[in-house]
This record gives C-alpha cells, sequence and structure tokens, in this order.
C-alpha cells in the first residue's frame, strides 16, 4: 500500500486534482490517497465552490494557510506540512501546477526523503520574472517523477538533467475535468443569468502581478478594452487582486465609465467552463484558460508576452499579444474579420490522463 499526500492550495490546483483523486480512490488495496488544502486560496468562489462542482472530497488536512507575502507564505506552509509528513509518513507526495503551494511542500518533501511527484512538469516560459517560472524550476529541481503534458515540457526536463527514466508523459490532467464535466457546464444558465447570447460576447480574465501591479501596464490593457467593448460585450469575472489594484489605481471611475464591460464575481467551474466555450473569444493572462480554450478551439487572446504553454500556440487557438494597446486591438479585428485559425487539439489531451497517471504510480519504486 503507498500513501501519497496530495497537496492542493489554489482554484487552478482543483481540477488538476480532482480526476487524479478519483482515480487513486478505485484502487484502495493499492493506493492510500490524502488531500492536503494548504489553504492558499480560502475564499468560497476561489475554492470552495471549486470542491463542491468537482466533487473533490473534503480535504483530510486543511492547513489554513491563506495570503500573505509569497516569502511568508511559502514558509508557513512548509513549517505546517513538514507536520503533516510527519503524521501520516507517505511515500510520496503529489503536486500539480505550479504555485507557492506546489514549491513549498515539494521541498519539504524532498529534504524529508519523501518522493516528490509532480503534475504539469516542464513548461516554461523561461520569464523568471513570474513567481510561477520559478516555482516551476525550483519544483523540478528536486522532483523524482515528472508527468508533463507535452512533448516540449519533456525537452525542458532533459535538457535539464532529469534521465528519461523518471519523466512521464502523460497529457494534460485538467482536460479530464472538462470532458468529465461537459455535460453540466453545458447545462449551465449562466448566459440567461446575465441575458447573454453564444457567440456574442467576450470573456477577459486578468490577474498575474505583471499586468495588474504596474499602473502603465494595467492601463495599456483597459485602454485596448475601451475600445474592444465598442464592438462587443465583455464578461469580467475580477479576480481579488484585480478589484484590489483597480481601486488603489484611482481606476474605479474609469472601469465604471466602460459601460459595456460587465463586471462580475469570479465564477465557478461549471459556469466559467460554460461562458468560455460559448464565448465569440476569451482574452486572458492564465495559464490555464489558454488549454481549455484550445480544447474549445474558441479563440484566445492572451496578454502576455510569453507562455509556458507553446503547444496552445502551435497547435491551438492562443496567440500572445503581450501588453500592447494596438496588438490587443488588432486581434481582436482579427476575430471579428472571422480570420482566426481554427487550431487542433495537442496529442494525450484526450481526458484519459489521469488514468494514465495513476497506472504508472502504481508501478513506481516508491
Ligand atoms: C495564485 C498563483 C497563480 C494562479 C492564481 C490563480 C502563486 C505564486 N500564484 O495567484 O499562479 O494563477 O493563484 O488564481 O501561487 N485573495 C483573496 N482570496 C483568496 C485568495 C487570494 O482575496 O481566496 C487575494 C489576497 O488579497 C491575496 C491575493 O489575492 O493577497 C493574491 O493571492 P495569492 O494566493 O498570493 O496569489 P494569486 O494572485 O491568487
Amino acid at each position: 500500500m503507498k500513501t501519497i499526500l496530495n497537496v492542493v492550495g489554489t482554484r487552478p490546483n482543483f481540477m488538476k486534482i480532482a480526476p487524479i483523486m478519483k482515480e487513486m480512490k478505485k484502487f484502495p488495496e493499492q493506493i492510500r490517497p490524502i488531500l492536503v488544502h494548504t489553504g492558499q486560496h480560502y475564499d468560497e468562489q476561489m475554492s470552495q465552490s471549486f470542491f463542491d462542482e468537482l466533487e473533490i472530497p473534503a480535504p483530510d488536512v486543511m492547513l489554513n494557510i491563506g495570503s500573505d507575502s509569497h516569502a511568508k507564505q511559502v514558509a508557513k506552509i512548509m513549517i505546517a506540512f513538514e507536520d503533516v509528513c510527519d503524521e501520516y509518513k507517505p511515500d510520496a507526495i503529489l503536486v500539480v501546477g505550479d504555485v507557492n503551494s506546489t514549491m513549498a511542500c515539494s521541498i519539504v518533501a524532498a529534504k524529508k526523503g519523501i518522493k516528490v511527484l509532480h503534475i504539469e512538469s516542464g513548461i516554461r516560459s523561461f520569464d523568471r520574472t513570474m513567481p510561477e517560472e520559478i516555482n516551476r524550476i525550483l519544483t523540478n529541481s528536486i522532483t523524482d517523477y515528472c508527468f508533463p503534458p507535452s512533448s516540449e515540457a519533456v525537452d525542458n526536463l532533459v535538457n535539464e538533467g532529469h534521465s528519461k527514466e523518471t519523466i512521464f508523459r502523460v497529457g494534460n490532467v485538467m482536460i479530464d475535468s472538462l470532458h468529465t464535466f461537459q455535460t453540466k457546464i453545458q447545462q449551465s444558465t449562466i448566459l440567461e443569468k446575465l441575458d447573454i447570447e453564444p457567440k456574442e460576447y467576450a470573456v477577459l480574465t486578468l490577474h498575474r502581478p505583471s499586468n495588474t501591479d504596474d499602473k502603465e501596464t494595467f492601463l495599456r490593457i483597459l485602454s485596448a478594452l475601451e475600445k474592444i467593448q465598442e464592438k462587443i460585450k465583455i464578461i469580467f469575472p475580477i479576480h481579488p487582486r484585480s478589484r484590489k489594484m483597480i481601486a488603489e489605481f484611482g481606476l474605479n471611475n474609469y472601469v465604471d465609465s466602460l459601460k459595456n464591460i460587465l463586471l462580475t464575481e469570479p465564477f465557478g467551474y461549471l459556469d466559467f467552463g460554460k461562458l468560455i466555450s460559448n464565448a465569440k473569444f476569451v482574452l486572458t493572462d492564465s495559464g490555464g484558460i489558454q488549454e481549455e480554450t484550445t480544447i474549445y478551439q474558441i479563440p484566445c487572446i492572451t496578454l502576455r508576452e510569453n507562455t509556458e504553454r507553446p503547444v496552445t500556440v502551435w497547435e491551438g487557438t492562443n496567440e500572445l499579444a503581450g501588453t500592447d494597446t494596438e496588438k490587443i486591438i488588432d486581434l481582436s479585428e482579427k476575430i471579428f474579420r472571422n480570420e482566426w485559425k481554427k487550431g487542433t487539439i495537442p496529442e494525450l489531451w484526450d481526458g484519459k490522463t489521469s488514468e494514465r497517471i495513476v497506472d504508472i504510480i502504481k508501478k513506481l519504486p516508491l
């Protein structure tokens, strides 16, 4: 029997851990999965609603860390997680993605001689100003078994010195949730609630510190949105960080004056899936949304200079706009002219990634 601590902390972790927990629970003789939530995200809409909608069992361990500076948040997670390791004496921990919780728990486990399994290994933006890039590099430098989603992620791991026997290209586990819950997603009544029609609106998400914490950058993006909303309604579920920065920069009145932008609270998984899958296009600085729009084959304009998910540009429906006002507007015009690429689905993004992961874990010498 292998005891495995599965770690989550933030919103983008939940749709990755849900299918893995479910799959692990099918093999109670071989795997004892323990779910640990660091509490990095704690708001109802950022956390609990995802447990409910994705049918994730309540965490076995809740650390309630909450928000703080990165150093303090990571330090608090490490201190608390060390006790969890001492209590459960796991054979391995499994971490997903690239958030502070991912890195903090990996360091604790590696130093205690506990094997680290990392899902979504090897993706790189090569931009060290991104906190997530630091988390990816540090996590993978101590990962024992890597589960990358795509071929370029495998190459990055090999280039960083991982031996091929420890790398398992399994595909994209987030897509498993998208498939599993597709019927429920399409049953969401969010379009009726917002009084919008399919393909007659765009969706915007914005929360990267590089975009929200610098007033000039934020204003360049807002100028583009001001222009785009003249042509199409924009639904903007706002992340707590962005809401805070809009107020701090004194931009509340400006944002309110953009009448065709609808600011809302963050949506749950099902409503958000329904929204993006029926949108004319999506503007985002998120990582996961670049992948989900690729699966839905919905045009995605990414408000970043780079991406750790280049396969969504090479094969999918994603284009990088950076934060240049004109570039963002030009790309949206391309969509209005119906000149956007159709995109194809990357290999192994097929909804069966959690099966492959658990199958491999059962055989690993942990
Ligand atoms: C984190 C991840 C990011 C991921 C994002 C998804 C890191 C370094 N970043 O960023 O990769 O894309 O989650 O949302 O781990 N806050 C709330 N309620 C919450 C959580 C946060 O109000 O439930 C506010 C707090 O003011 C907090 C701020 O949001 O200070 C930022 O939260 P934090 O967890 O530090 O990072 P995110 O920006 O959410």
